[in-house]
């Protein structure tokens, strides 16, 4: 499932991320992408070493943490450190797939996530597309706001005009490994707070519940 989610940092900690991330260092971003996706990345990556880099990671981990929508659409089991990328004119990510395994221990990459940082209007270009079976979709969102999408999918960031277009991106294991299986509990698990607020818990909640929780039960990989 491929979702958008607006506003997931406030502008306050939006303002920070870029003021802090304005002075920061940026290293060439192929030092973390595998052998075949290096060929096609041209981008900068602020280096992790750099005092910065923890407090910028804390603040989109918190704000992962406390986002409802994310956590009801990903169930996630495991958040690598963000990554903060960073395309100037002329730098792009050609196609490709995110690695299955990553980091120490290993985790398995069920959902990509990018945290768009630039406000659209501060450049052009950049626009992160995704193959689906429907076609290509391309996505830009306003600065504070994410898509999550799962990590089998072939993707780019097409080239950057003019202006910077930043971004912080991370990758997810999930409770539950299928992304079909995912999207019958957020499905369920949508309909039956809707119902709780319309109607309050009634018979009706109380089942949708039940097999909410029975199907996370049969399918949680912990
Ligand atoms: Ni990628």
């Amino acid at each position: 499932m491929l979702l958008c989610i607006a506003n997931v940092l406030t502008t306050e900690e939006l303002d920070r991320l870029t003021s802090q991330l304005a002075s920061a260092a940026f290293q060439d971003g192929k030092a973390t992408a595998g052998w075949h996706a290096r060929l096609v990345k041209h981008n900068q990556q602020l280096d992790s070493a750099d005092p910065i880099a923890s407090e910028t990671k804390e603040i989109v981990m918190a704000a992962l943490q406390r986002n409802q929508l994310f956590q009801m659409a990903v169930r996630p089991k495991q958040i690598r450190p963000p990554l903060f990328s960073r395309y100037e004119p002329g730098m792009s990510y050609g196609n490709h797939v995110d690695n299955a395994l990553m980091g120490t221990p290993l985790m398995r990459s069920d959902i990509s996530m990018t945290l768009f940082l630039s406000r659209v209007d501060d450049y052009a270009g950049g626009e992160l597309i995704l193959e689906t079976p429907q076609g290509e979709e391309a996505i830009k969102l306003e600065a504070g706001s994410m898509v999550v999408y799962p990590s089998s999918t072939l993707h780019r960031v097409d080239p950057v005009i003019k202006g910077v277009r930043l971004v912080a991106v991370t990758w997810i294991q999930s409770l539950v490994r299928d992304a079909y299986d995912r999207e019958i509990l957020f499905d369920l698990d949508t309909a039956r707070q809707a119902i709780f607020n319309q109607q309050g818990k009634t018979p009706e909640f109380d089942l949708i519940s039940k097999a909410h929780a029975n199907l996370l039960r049969k399918w949680a990989e912990l």
